[in-house]
């Protein structure tokens, strides 16, 4: 049931490519399978999938499926999403910016533990997304492709940190009367590609 739903929006959307009204279309927290079902059943593929991923979070299958598919993955929540609403952060949840790994690479590299992060996103082949309502760190993010460079080490010592940690869990998908659960939201039981944690 969520499949069909899911799929008849995306043949809506591809009407639009076909009418000429959008050129670029994509999705959002898509996994393996929901891509996979689009990319059987429908002509016109997704160009992108946002969808969250950071050093706790790499889903390296789900990245590493969307390139196989020419599928640009945007991160979101690069920065681990600090300024989510209290109610949705349970107390004592790992600060992805306060990490000591990050720190320590960040202090290796001459830049700041946001440059990493966002950095690291990038260097894989990935678009961030970074949200500020800060003028001087806009500036200071747009200017990270230019400014941080993360060598071998660096890569190496953030490719380790993955703890399969969400930030942004979908609880709020999957209230009373949704088709979801938190549970069945990411298609990760019994999914092949799920990465071993
Ligand atoms: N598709 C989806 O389901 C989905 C889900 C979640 C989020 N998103 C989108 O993803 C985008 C970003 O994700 P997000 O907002 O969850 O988290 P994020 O970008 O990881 O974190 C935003 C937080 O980081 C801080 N920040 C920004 N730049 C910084 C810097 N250089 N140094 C230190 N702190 C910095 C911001 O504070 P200041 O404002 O004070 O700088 C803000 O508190 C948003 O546009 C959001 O709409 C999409």
């Amino acid at each position: 049931m969520i499949l069909f739903d899911a799929e008849r929006t995306w043949k809506a959307m591809a009407s639009t490519v076909d009418m000429g009204l959008a050129h670029h279309i994509g999705v959002s927290n898509f996994s393996t399978h929901k891509l996979g079902r689009i990319l059987a059943n429908h002509r016109i593929k997704p160009e992108v999938n946002q969808v969250e991923c950071h050093p706790y979070l790499q889903q390296k299958h789900l990245v590493q499926f969307c390139r196989m598919n020419g599928i640009l993955v945007t991160n979101y929540s690069s920065m681990g999403s600090g300024d989510r609403p209290a109610a949705f952060k349970p107390k004592g949840e790992p600060v992805l910016l306060e990490d000591a790994m990050v720190k320590e690479v960040a202090a290796a590299v001459g830049a700041t533990p946001a440059g990493v992060l966002l950095k690291w996103g990038i260097q894989q082949g990935s678009a961030v997304i970074p949200k500020s309502a800060n003028p001087d760190r806009l500036k200071q993010n747009l200017e990270v492709p230019e400014t941080v460079q993360l060598d071998d080490a660096a890569m190496e010592k953030l490719n380790a940190m993955d703890i399969h940690r969400r930030y942004v869990d979908g609880a709020f998908w999957a209230l009373s009367g949704s088709a979801y659960t938190v549970e069945t939201l990411w298609d990760e039981v019994g999914d092949p590609f799920q990465e071993e944690l």
